[in-house]
Parts: C-alpha cells; structure tokens; sequence
C-alpha cells in the first residue's frame, strides 16, 4: 500500500451547522485526495491537500472521449462518537470492475479503502450528525492525456472528495412516482451500463427531463433490445415484492451492481423471504398490479437508502402501489440498514469499517 502525503489547509472554511440544510452535493470539506497514473510509475504519490481546483490541458482525453469512473459511498458518525464507512471494499472492487471495462488501470483496493479512509479522518469534523445525514464520499477517475484521438489515456488522476449531506426525504421515507421509460434507452448488454461511469448519467438525462416535467421523480429503465424487461432506476436499483416473493432483475451486464441491492437481498433472505434474482417484464409486472399481486415496489441506492414507490407509470397507465404508501418490508430493510450504518443495531455482517480511532 502507498503512503499518502498529507498537506493540511491553512484557511479552514466555517463548517455548516445542525440548523443549515444540507442539500445534497452542493458543500466540499477541506480536503481532496488526489493519486496519479502513468505508465511508466502504475498509481504513485497520493496525496491529500487543501480541496482546490484541478488545472487540466484543454485536449485533456476525459472532456473528448468521456474515459472516467466514479463510486459513491457515505460515512456516518455514531452516537458514541464513531466514524463508519458502510462496506466501502464493495465500492473498491466495483470500481476495479468499472475501470476494467473503462480501460482505465486498475486502482488497488487498499490504496482506495485507505484513500477514503485516511480523508474522512482529516475532515471528520464535516460528518454531521443530525438524523438522516452523513458524509458522501465521491472517488472519481479522470483521463488526462493532452491528446485528440480515440484509445485509452495513458495518464490518469484517482481523486475523492467528500460533501456532508442531509437526509434525502427530509420528511424521512417519502414513497416516489416511477417513470418507466419506453423512449429511450440508458444501456444494453455489452455497453457499459454495469461500469459506474459518466456516460450512463448524461444518456439518462434526456428522459430523466421528461418523466421530472410529468411529476415523476425518477426513471425506471428497460432494457435496450426489446425494451420489455426491467433494468433498474436512474440511481437505484429496484426490487418487487410480488405474491410473497422478492423479485430483483437478475444482474445481465447492463444494470449497475449496486452496494444496498446486494445488502437487501442478504437480508431479505435471512429474513426467510424467497428471493429471485431474475428476468421480469414489464407486461408481467403490469399483471402483478392490475391482480393486486404487487405488494411492494422498492429502490435500493446509496443516496437514498431504501426508496418506497408508491405509483408506477407506464405508457397511458398508472398503477398504484398496495394504498401507495410505505410497504413493511421497505420500512424493515430502511431501519434495519441505517441502523447497521450508524451503529445503532450489531453489525452481524462485518459490513461496517471502523475510521481512526476518532471520539
Ligand atoms: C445507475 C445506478 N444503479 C444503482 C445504484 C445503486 O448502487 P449503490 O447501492 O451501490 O449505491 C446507483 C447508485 O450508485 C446507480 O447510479
């Protein structure tokens, strides 16, 4: 594992307090860390120093081509003065699968926990702690070879920056209104749909547009062959539970591996409920609603933890979740994950990692 140089900031900025809302993505802490890659040295000299911007060459590969990769993972503090990160291993290894098919060399997964780790203690004091809050950890990779022509940077920057942010639904679980999108599509198999990369946001932009102009708050996708079977949401990934059984679509190249999808499904089976990791169209999944088989609809992502749908549009129809509310296994899966993040329920798992030895 490399050292990291640490230079700390001279001009610290005033941190927010409790009272200030703390709209998601919009505050940095002092700190960014910051490692580079070339060809000649692999991943060298990470450092950690005052959160600035970055000076890139205009021709820099990343705004041409769009080679880049991001994770987003979040640290809590306890009520006993703890710092954890939530399975932060889970959104190494994913980055080393999304840099793979980025063509972007591999970070190892120690220099990236110790990276986020060795960040979050320096700027510890920006974790808040009201109810609902947390420390968002953005690791991203950019291409910066001066260079206009399509093959993969032989330069990169491996940079984390934190943001404190509040709660998502301020009112705490709030069920959403679901778009499925039967215009575009955000990804098909062997595109780079599974890679946590750039792209797939700005392809998803266009619909995400629309279904916010009707009063949707997100997208669900289908997949981009036969734009029948369900893929997952814009930043979730989405579960079903239909006559007793947790359905999820089945990981098939074009969904994005999510950190809580994996977390749901280990709980919902030692919960003993059946789960099935499987295909799922949207004609059946229209069935299940119109014969009341649909119990529950549920989203699973970092930002938002566990996301309750109550309505589901498709095309000229609008179907109603159960009384489109909260379903019970949501509300179980919400108090039962953000318990094990802020330590307040045992960590069974060994899914928490311990930062410093902060109080
Ligand atoms: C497209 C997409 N799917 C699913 C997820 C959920 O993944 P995770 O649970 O690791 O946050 C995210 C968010 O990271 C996402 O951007």
């Amino acid at each position: 594992m490399l050292d990291i140089k640490i230079e700390k900031t001279m001009n610290p900025k005033p941190i927010p307090g409790p009272e200030n809302p703390l709209v998601f993505g919009t505050i940095f802490t002092d700190h960014m860390y910051v490692m580079e890659y070339s060809t000649e040295k692999g991943w060298h000299d990470p450092a950690i120093m005052p959160y600035q911007p970055i000076t890139l060459d205009p021709s820099a590969m990343v705004f041409h081509y769009g080679q880049e990769m991001f994770e987003g993972l979040k640290a809590y503090k306890t009520e006993d003065g703890r710092i954890l990160l939530f399975r932060p291993d889970k959104n190494a290894e994913r980055a080393v699968n999304s840099n793979k098919r980025l063509m972007i060399p591999e970070i190892p997964v120690e220099d990236f926990i110790n990276g986020v780790k060795t960040l979050v203690e320096i700027d510890q004091a920006w974790i808040p702690t009201k109810e609902g809050t947390s420390l968002y950890v953005r690791p991203f990779v950019i291409a910066t070879d001066p260079f206009l022509g399509v093959r993969p940077s032989n330069t990169y920057k491996f940079i984390i920056i934190l943001s404190p942010v509040g709660a998502y639904y301020p009112e705490g679980l709030n069920p959403v209104k679901i778009w499925i999108e039967d215009e575009y599509v955000r990804a098909v198999r062997g595109g780079i749909g599974e890679a946590k990369a750039g792209g797939n946001y700005v392809a998803s932009m266009a619909a995400q547009v629309k279904a916010h102009e009707e009063g949707y708050s997100q997208v669900l996708w289908l997949d981009g062959v036969e734009r029948k079977y369900i893929e997952e949401v814009g930043a979730m990934n989405i579960f079903f539970k239909i006559n007793g059984t947790v359905v999820t679509p089945v990981l098939n190249g074009s969904i994005l591996p999510g950190v809580t999808r994996n977390t749901c499904i280990e709980l919902c089976k030692e919960w003993g409920l059946p789960v099935e990791e499987r295909r799922i169209s949207v004609d059946e999944l229209e069935e299940a609603a119109r014969t009341g088989a649909l119990e529950e609809v549920w989203g699973t992502g970092t930002a938002a933890v566990i996301s309750p749908v109550g309505h589901l549009r498709y095309v000229n129809d609008v179907f109603q979740i159960g009384d489109g509310g909260i379903g019970a296994i949501s509300q179980r899966l919400y108090d039962t994950v953000t318990g094990i993040q802020l330590g307040k329920i045992e960590d069974t798992h060994g899914w928490t990692m311990e930062v410093g030895n902060a109080r």
